[in-house]
């Protein structure tokens, strides 16, 4: 056989990045022997397509387990309400719901998901900035803990108490200076009076009930030290409201915002050095409450809504490489057949992305592009991995979270969803088709033509 010579190609300089090292000074960039639980990352792709998600069943029950374990040691009353908007594919909230989550949800299309799953509607808490008068209606019907995020939302629900001959019971959200720029568009804020003066606003009314306190203090929030201020202010302002009007607060919500082990761009510490584990968050924030002058039998119930700590690492995106090629300044790229549309976290994280098997050679840094016609679509400049052929597997780690359901049919359409577990590999969301992608659309019979 004739062999062909391959191209030569004028070899880059490899500037040597700090970061996680492996025993040979290299990052660990080969996903280990190519499996994820035990299944063959090949064979999920030739069955499903790629690209392809994975879910991690397992992980999930893990992460839910470890959250709750790590608050209940330290509180006694503690309930977890998965945040669905963080991945609300119906088979990860109902492994989620399975293990004990309530539901946190922040629409009425959210509230519909956790319906169709057979939540009780009294372990739904129901949040966000746009609730419609008929969704609160329903939810004050099934007894769903909302909490309001605005005057116009309490004006509202006293209207559905009045009508429904009721004090209905809710929670205020209510914002604090905790971190920079702080997180004050949701809800009422604590230092300017405006939280106290909807509790009294609730108060006064005839047809509510202030039975809780909501807080959500951020995002990927790595500094535990704002949970802990955060449960000694909302202590405080509960005594002020004892104080002034024997309000008793039943419950109290600390929304999300715990970490995931993924890295912020520019952050080169490795994830352990940044992201705090869970009895670090936990610690933080019980003892603020423990501590906060309640009396010992009046604590309030804790509810907390974590989503990207309980889902991020339970999935895994499996992406195949469309061709290799060097750009004019001598990197190397590849293009892959996954972009930004359906990875938008790729836009704030340094996803750690391994090759799923190691084809020999020295690493390189390539940039690795989307399948899209756009500038933006890169999913990681500088990757450090073993050179890349047409065909080969890369795996990207930890995307179970604001990925599948942010993301968009835009150019591609979205692959398919499966999930390994108990039932082996189950195909838990198709890859979309042309057809799905243009159900709702129509087109006017006038302008049919063939
Ligand atoms: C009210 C509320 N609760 C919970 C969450 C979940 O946050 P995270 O995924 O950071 O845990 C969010 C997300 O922004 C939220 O807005």
């Amino acid at each position: 056989m004739p062999r062909t010579r391959e191209r030569y190609e004028k070899p880059a300089l490899i500037r040597h990045r700090l970061g996680n090292l492996n025993g040979f000074a290299r990052p660990q960039t080969t996903l280990a022997e190519g499996r994820i639980d035990g299944f063959s990352a090949a064979d999920l792709v030739e069955r499903h397509g790629s690209p392809l998600f994975v879910v991690s069943e397992a992980e999930l029950r893990r992460k839910y387990r470890d959250m709750v374990r790590a608050f209940s040691l330290r509180y006694p009353k503690v309930t977890v309400a998965y945040s669905y908007k963080t991945n609300y594919l119906g088979a990860v909230c109902a492994v989620l719901k399975q293990e004990g989550a309530w539901a946190e949800v922040v629409s009425g299309f959210e509230y519909e998901i956790a319906e169709s799953l057979h939540v009780p509607g009294e372990q739904i808490i129901f949040n966000g900035p746009l609730k419609r008068r008929h969704e609160l209606e329903k939810a004050v019907a099934a007894r769903s803990i909302i909490n309001v995020d605005s005057l116009e939302e309490i004006a509202m629900l006293e209207r559905i108490g009045a009508d429904f001959g009721e004090r209905v019971p809710i929670g205020i959200r209510v914002n604090m200076l905790l971190n920079d720029p702080p997180w004050d568009r949701f809800g009422f804020n604590l230092e300017n009076g405006q939280a106290a003066a909807a509790a009294a606003r609730v108060a006064s009314s005839d047809h509510l009930r202030l039975s809780g306190l909501h807080t959500h203090v951020g995002t990927y929030v790595t500094d535990v030290d704002v949970y802990a201020r955060a449960a000694r202010k909302i202590s405080e302002f509960c005594a002020s409201l004892h104080q002034s009007s024997k309000l008793r607060i039943e419950h109290l919500d600390f929304g999300g915002g715990y970490a995931s082990r993924n890295r912020l761009h520019g952050q080169w510490m490795p994830v352990d050095h940044v992201v705090p584990s869970l009895d670090r968050y936990a610690e933080a924030l019980t003892s603020g409450l423990m501590n906060g002058g309640f009396p010992a039998d009046a604590l309030p119930r804790l509810f907390l809504e974590p989503g990207r700590a309980l889902v991020d690492e339970a999935v895994h995106l499996l992406t195949s490489v469309v061709s290799s090629k060097r750009l004019s300044d001598g990197r190397r790229a590849a293009v892959l057949d996954a972009g930004v549309n359906i990875m938008p976290t790729t836009y704030w994280y340094r996803h750690d992305i391994v090759a799923v098997k190691d084809g020999g050679g020295v690493n390189e840094e390539v940039n690795l592009y989307g399948p899209m016609c756009m500038n933006i679509d890169c999913l990681q400049m500088g990757a450090s991995l073993p050179p890349l052929r047409a065909g080969d597997l890369l795996m990207v780690r930890n995307v179970g979270a604001y990925n599948f359901a942010q993301s968009m049919q835009f150019i591609q359409l979205r692959p398919a969803v499966v999930m390994l577990g108990d039932g082996g590999v189950e195909l838990i969301r198709k890859g979309e088709t042309t057809e799905y992608a243009r159900l709702l659309e129509d087109v006017p019979a006038r302008l049919k033509t063939r």
